[in-house]
């Protein structure tokens, strides 16, 4: 018993010294997957059920972060992009890649259960058409899983302010349409809305801006479970909530 304590004791100095490496690491270079990724990435990716052999078209797939993810789900994934560079650094994935638009998909009638849209949507110049495409490409009951942002939240406003004044074009914030504006536009286009998943509580989230934290990225993230464990404010609901920056909407073809 002694003992133990002598060693748990002995090896605090070290844990103590990791720890803070690791915080000061957090602020001088925020880690890419902050908590802001983990919530709508757990929203995106586990908090829907997939069956296996479902067929998915990753929509905006980029560079294929989350066509591997949904590969190891056991998904048939098609991955689709407007960029043909960025669908080279998809190539590795050996996945069928599409260069088209979302809003005018090169693919065949009902062929699809599934359009993942991650991080995405906001870049439509015509969000109308590329619901009506997903309707078009989804067989009946099949679903959109859409993730979009709040545009008048204090963070937005603060980002939006942030970028006017550094006038770095790379944080572009085109984002028109917030989830109410989405879910009226998915209802008019013969969806339902099934769930929203409400992620990033604004409280924490008004510490970063243009992609830096103000303060550490862990703190943010205690912060958010905090709030949220306290308050008891869940992630799935049917309307979007108030106190959430980033949304889910999970929209089922009628
Ligand atoms: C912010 S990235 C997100 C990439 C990926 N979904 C992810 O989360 O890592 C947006 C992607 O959408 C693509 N994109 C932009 N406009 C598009 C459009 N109209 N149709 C399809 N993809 C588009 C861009 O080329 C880019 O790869």
């Amino acid at each position: 018993m002694a003992s133990a304590s002598i060693s748990k004791l002995a090896a605090l100095p070290a844990r103590v010294a990791s720890r803070l490496q690791w915080e000061f690491r957090e602020w001088h270079t925020p880690s890419r997957a902050s908590f802001l990724q983990e919530e709508l990435d757990h929203a995106m990716l586990d908090a829907v059920a997939w069956t296996p052999g479902e067929r998915v078209l990753d929509v905006g797939c980029g560079t294929g972060i989350y066509s591997r993810k949904l590969i190891e789900k056991q998904l048939n994934v098609t991955g689709l992009d407007l960029s043909s560079d960025l669908l080279a650094r998809s190539a590795a994935t050996g996945l069928p890649l599409l260069q088209a638009s979302g809003e005018q998909l090169p693919v065949a009638n009902e062929s699809f259960d599934t359009i993942f849209c991650h991080k995405t949507a906001y870049l439509f110049a015509q969000p109308n058409k590329a619901l009506a495409e997903f309707q078009r490409v989804l067989r009946p009951g099949g679903r959109v899983l859409l993730s979009t942002s709040r545009t008048r939240s204090p963070y937005a406003l603060a980002q939006a302010a942030a970028i006017l004044l550094s006038r770095n074009r790379d944080w572009g914030f085109n984002n028109r349409l917030g989830p109410g504006a989405w879910m009226t536009l998915a209802t008019a286009a013969g969806f339902d809305v099934r769930t929203v998943y409400s992620c990033n509580l604004v409280a924490p989230i008004v510490f970063r801006v243009c992609d830096r934290w103000i303060v550490p990225n862990e703190w943010m993230r205690r912060l958010n479970r905090v709030l949220r464990r306290g308050t008891g404010w869940p992630l799935a609901g049917t309307r979007p909530r108030l106190m959430a920056q980033d949304f889910v909407l999970e929209l089922v073809r009628r």
